[in-house]
């Protein structure tokens, strides 16, 4: 019993279960955080469409109109479908901020759960081109080769030989592709920004995109796949944020609780 009370009272002691707390919160946050990709069925798809809606009204029907029809701001948004959406929003361009040739890439507003829900509501006003799935736009396998010469014939005009992008006429540019992700770049060749020719699957075959994204992955090197910071696994910035949270408070609190312990001991010798 009484070796037990000294156990307690050892610093380290609090230490120990304060760490413990902290990882607690950790775990009740990984197990109760949402599941992003939950495969929609009928009625998770109107649950969608109608947040969809909600966040449309406020972040983009000034510029898009109420129903997606457009106004003198915006281009109509019917029947652009849930992949022009994911590219315009996961790519940052929307929601646009001001008038100019070319809207630029941003940081991205919205989380991918929000963006699913916008593009949900925007292909539910027309059909269009639908956000691909990983199988379609994972190049593993692909062959770089064949790539290449799809990229020298179809994007390089534009694009440049390796990708880097280049400039065209009144103000108007080319972006770099280094760092695009696979599904940005899959996107652009559906539903063509701007002044992009678009790629339907009806012309370049899902197969030729795969070739041509591990073409660009290929002269990025690394770069395409790193979307840069501390990847611990790709969790995302919440969760990077709470691990900053469980070890770095814990750290410094161990360390105030180790200088605590040493003045104390200072004082009584
Ligand atoms: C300030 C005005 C403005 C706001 C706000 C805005 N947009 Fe846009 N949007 C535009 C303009 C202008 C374009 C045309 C861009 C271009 O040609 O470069 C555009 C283009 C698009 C396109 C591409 C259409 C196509 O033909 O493929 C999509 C999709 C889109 N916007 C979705 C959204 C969504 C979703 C939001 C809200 C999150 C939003 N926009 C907010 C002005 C705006
Ligand atoms: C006629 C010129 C032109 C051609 C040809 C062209 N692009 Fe583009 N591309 C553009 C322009 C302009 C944009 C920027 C659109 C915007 O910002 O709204 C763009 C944007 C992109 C983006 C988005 C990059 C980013 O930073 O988010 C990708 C990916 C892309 N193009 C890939 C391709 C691929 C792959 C091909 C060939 C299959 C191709 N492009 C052919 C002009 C072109």
């Amino acid at each position: 019993m009484k070796k037990l009370s000294a156990r307690r009272r050892h610093p380290l002691a609090a230490v120990v279960v304060l760490l413990l707390a902290l990882a607690a919160t950790g775990g009740l946050y990984a197990a109760f955080a949402p599941a992003g990709t939950a495969k929609a069925d009928e009625t998770a798809q109107s649950l969608a469409i109608e947040e969809g809606k909600k966040l449309y009204s406020v972040g983009c029907a000034s510029c898009h109109g109420t129903g997606g029809q457009g106004t003198t701001d915006g281009p109509s948004l019917v029947g652009v479908g849930s992949a022009s959406v994911d590219f315009q929003v996961g790519t940052g361009r929307m929601p646009a901020q001001q008038p100019g040739a070319q809207v630029p890439k941003k940081k991205v507003i919205y989380s991918q759960a929000e963006i699913d829900q916008l593009a949900a509501y925007v292909a539910s006003l027309g059909a269009g081109p639908i956000t691909p799935t990983e199988a379609q736009y994972n190049p593993a396998g692909a062959d770089i080769a064949k790539g290449g010469e799809l990229f020298r014939s179809n994007c390089a005009q534009c694009h440049n030989f390796t990708g880097e992008g280049g400039a065209l006429s009144n103000g108007k540019y080319a972006p770099s592709l280094e760092g695009v992700s696979p599904k940005h770049l899959y996107e652009a060749m559906q539903t063509g920004p701007q002044n992009m020719p678009s790629f339907p699957d009806t012309t370049m075959p899902e197969q030729e995109k795969k070739d041509i994204i591990a073409y660009v992955q290929a002269v990025n090197g690394e770069k395409a796949d790193n979307p840069g910071g501390l990847s611990l696994g790709g969790l995302g910035p919440v969760s990077e944020g709470l691990f900053a949270w469980v070890f770095g408070l814990g750290a410094l609190i161990a360390v105030a609780i180790w200088v605590a312990a040493h003045t104390a001991k200072a004082k009584k010798s």
